[in-house]
């Protein structure tokens, strides 16, 4: 690095090396690109219609309309108070977290595969520094593909990574489901060394998950072709109601050979959202292939973040080496998805009830968080503007907002703008 002192003995480098003459420092910035999901929620906030409805953000809500903490993970806070634990710096997270939260994702059958694993924060930075990896390190071509349509921040967060992205096809606007042959199609054509991104489980914003079927034939297209799968597994849990179950995919590729990256979170299947707390993951050839790796993921966190924060680690711990715990959390887990599906068959019900005459198969053909309900953009508007119904613009709406005192309005007002 280039000394004061050295520059002050250049002119000419010192001019090369600073900021022409400013008048001012922030002038120029352009605004940032708005945030379409949380404009729409604060916009919400301020609504005083007393029947007005959130249906917007991807966070579980219980019948009365109110956020949920899970039990399990109270009852890990306190026993996180009662043992005293410290709050050192956490590295890249214990042994132990990252351990039982990659066992989480490739279960028992996988567990001794060679990978490499660095706590971080949540889904969202998980991705970030597995993308930024990805363009540090990996030779192939650097493409990512992504779905279309995918969660909005996929493509921004490996553009601004470096890592150029392109859409693969994946929904089916008419079927409101995979488009099969689209997606077949693309995958059969992607480049080799590409790299795609799939959404494991709880596909946001679609709701439309490939069976295990499907899966099984997008593995089977990729195999040749030497890609990088990349899994954002942030709904592992949401969609069946089982972590197992809705793990299918992930392991699935693992088994087949493929090369997998995967980025883990419990923000949705612990409902711990601001607690920020979840792993990236390689799965690599050989313990030495995983050491660079590994070393580059850790400067990455350091030299952004730092080390990632340890309370919601040491309630993942807590949980994890409590059988009761464990018990506690799947049947919380499944109780949260039960509520969702009873949702969407309610509001299916009533729909009919009204005689409603529009198609709402897809309202159950469907899984997860949401609902992608193919209403246009001014029926969504209609929805928020006429009748406080809170939505994304893109059609999706969020089922948890969703109970037994307000299905019965959102079923009329979705009646009323799709007559
Ligand atoms: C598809 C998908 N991936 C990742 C995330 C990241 O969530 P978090 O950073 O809270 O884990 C979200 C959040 O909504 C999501 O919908």
């Amino acid at each position: 690095m280039v000394r004061l002192t050295a520059l002050l003995r250049d002119p000419l480098k010192l001019k090369q090396a600073v900021a022409p003459a400013i008048t001012s420092w922030w002038k120029d910035v352009p605004l940032g690109p708005p945030d379409v999901i949380l404009g729409i929620y604060e916009a919400h906030k301020v609504d005083p219609n007393p029947n007005k409805v959130d249906l917007t953000v991807g966070a579980y809500r219980c019948e009365n309309g109110k956020p949920y903490v899970l039990k399990t993970v109270l009852q890990a806070e306190q026993n996180i108070v009662d043992k005293q634990l410290d709050k050192e710096y956490n590295d890249i997270g214990s042994e132990y977290f990252r351990e039982v939260t990659y066992r989480l994702a490739v279960g028992e059958e996988l567990c001794d595969r060679p990978h490499v694993s660095v706590q971080s924060i949540s889904g969202s930075g998980s991705i970030k520094i597995a993308a930024e990896v990805i363009k540090r390190l990996y030779k192939g071509n650097q493409l990512v593909f992504i779905p279309n349509p995918s969660w909005v921040y996929h493509a921004p967060m490996f553009e601004l990574s470096g890592v150029n992205t392109a859409f693969y096809r994946y929904y089916d606007e008419r079927s409101h489901y995979i488009d099969h042959s689209g997606l077949m199609t693309d995958l059969t054509y992607m480049p080799d060394n590409s790299i795609v991104l799939f959404q494991m489980v709880g596909h946001n914003p679609t709701a439309s998950d490939p069976s295990p079927e499907q899966w099984r034939e997008m593995s089977r297209i990729l195999k040749n072709k030497n890609v990088l799968v990349f899994f954002d597994m942030a709904y592992q849990g949401f969609g069946s109601g089982c972590t197992e179950t809705d793990a299918y995919a992930v392991r699935h590729f693992i088994k087949e050979g493929h090369k997998v990256v995967f980025a883990q979170s419990y923000s949705k299947n612990l409902g711990m959202y601001s607690v920020r707390v979840g792993a990236a993951t390689f799965m690599v050839d050989g313990k030495d292939d995983g050491q660079p790796i590994l070393d580059q993921m850790k400067h990455l966190a350091m030299c952004s973040y730092g080390q990632p924060p340890i309370h919601g680690s040491q309630v993942v711990e807590e949980i994890f080496r409590d059988k009761n715990l464990q018990k506690s959390w799947h049947e919380e887990l499944h109780m949260m998805v039960d509520r969702i599906k009873k949702m969407r068959e309610l509001l299916t019900m009533k729909l009919k009830a009204i005689g409603s005459s529009h198609d709402w198969s897809h309202i159950m053909k469907q899984q997860g968080m949401f609902f992608f309900s193919g209403l246009s953009v001014e029926q969504c508007e209609k929805l928020i503007n006429d009748h406080s119904i809170y939505v994304v613009k893109n059609g999706r709406m969020a089922i948890p907002g969703i109970n037994e005192k307000n299905v019965d309005y959102v079923a009329q007002c979705l009646h009323q703008v799709t007559k």
